[in-house]
């Protein structure tokens, strides 16, 4: 399985095997082919030196997930088998770059699922063989912090505390430098997008939650449910299973049952639908952000970021923007939620090469 992924890109690229790329530890390249495949986006993007994003091409597989209500690891497989071909030809056309101004193949190695993971490791160790293009290992996590180094003219002032909030991650990490690190706090059970997710789902709204949950929240008309908050003190860790758990609670006791089709389940009403939603989001916002700003006054940082999909959400920004008195970052828009753009522009920010032995590490961790 894994030698037919590694041939088919060069099937596709229409080339003969060749030798392998000339990889030394000072390759340094200045335009790099980013490609990424850790989860539910197929994405392939060109970011050249200076971190400008060429092109950015994610297909998501979204619609395919849905009535599964989260990520099946076998269907993602499959779909970035048949995604990546397609996604990186149009990175290359939207960037108007052919093969040969290619100088570096970026590529997700961790953290991330297993499968899906190994189809773009493979994808990119074959289009690095077949172009003679040196490969590079990406570590997915710190493309998410270093998101927030594209698109902008000013790098961000160091030391700086970076939030990663996405579907697989919730860390306070410490940003001292590119390469240089150190995760302050972690969630101890559900990553916060995950909690967005299972509460979206609980409150019968379309996956993924994250986006759904903050569009009802906006319909609560100052009606807010007041939800816990899981403080953990002494630490800069999260929890984030119990305020579901009191959700659930809430939904077993305000839903009334309805019987489509014969099968029984809680329905509630849309404008409780909102106050919990509304209550759900303020209650992540408050932790997520007391813990930052306090991350940042004892580690005396310059700035502070909230980087992953949850970074999209304008009431965790708002909060966070009111309690901080550093800049506060956020990836430029498309680069937020997993994209290759990040990718690319980790391995020109922090060029790691790899050989053609890179594996995929699915709990990969920052340091
Ligand atoms: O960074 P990402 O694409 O994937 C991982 O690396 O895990 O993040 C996806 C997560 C999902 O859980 C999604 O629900 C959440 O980001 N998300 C949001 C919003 N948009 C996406 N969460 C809250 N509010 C949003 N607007
Ligand atoms: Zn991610």
């Amino acid at each position: 399985m894994k030698l037919l992924l590694t041939m088919l890109p060069q099937w596709w690229a229409r080339v003969p095997v060749s030798e392998p790329a000339p990889i030394t530890p000072d390759t340094q390249p200045t335009v790099v082919l980013g490609i990424e495949s850790s989860c539910d986006e197929s994405s392939a993007a060109v970011v050249e030196v200076g971190r400008e994003v060429r092109s950015n091409v994610v297909a998501s597989q979204i619609a395919l997930h849905r009535r599964f209500g989260g990520v099946v690891p076998e269907i993602a497989s499959r779909q970035h088998v048949l995604a990546l071909p397609t996604v990186t030809a149009a990175a290359l056309r939207e960037a108007a770059m052919g093969w040969r101004e290619i100088e570096g193949i970026a590529v997700t190695y961790g953290p991330g699922l297993a499968g899906p993971l190994l189809v773009g490791i493979n994808f990119a160790m074959g289009l690095s063989l077949a172009r003679r293009i040196p490969l590079f290992a990406v570590n997915h996590v710190e493309a998410h912090v270093l998101s927030v180094w594209l698109e902008t003219p000013e790098p961000p002032r160091l030391p700086m505390v970076s939030l990663v909030v996405s579907g697989g991650h919730t860390e306070l990490i410490l940003v001292e430098g590119v390469g240089r690190y150190r995760v302050l706090g972690a969630t101890v059970d559900d990553a916060a997008g995950e909690a967005f997710d299972k509460v979206g789902r609980l409150l019968g709204l379309p996956y993924p939650g994250g986006p759904s949950v903050e569009k009802a929240a906006g319909k609560a008309n100052g009606t807010v449910t007041e939800l816990p908050r899981a403080w953990l003190p002494g630490t800069y860790d999260f929890s984030f299973s119990g305020l579901k758990t009191a959700v659930l609670r809430l939904v077993q006791t305000q839903g009334k049952v309805a019987s489509p089709e014969g099968a029984e389940r809680l329905s509630l009403a849309e404008e409780d639908v909102a106050s919990i939603a509304a209550g759900f989001q303020e209650s992540v916002a408050d932790v997520l952000t007391a813990k930052l700003a306090r991350a940042v006054e004892d580690q005396g940082a310059g700035s502070a970021a909230i980087v992953g999909g949850v970074a999209n959400n304008k009431c965790l920004l708002n909060v966070a923007r009111s309690r901080l008195d550093v800049e506060l970052r956020w990836p430029a828009p498309g680069l937020s939620t997993d994209n290759a753009a990040m990718i690319a522009g980790a391995a020109l920010l922090n060029p790691r090469p790899a050989d053609y032995d890179l594996d995929a590490v699915p709990s990969l961790s920052l340091s």
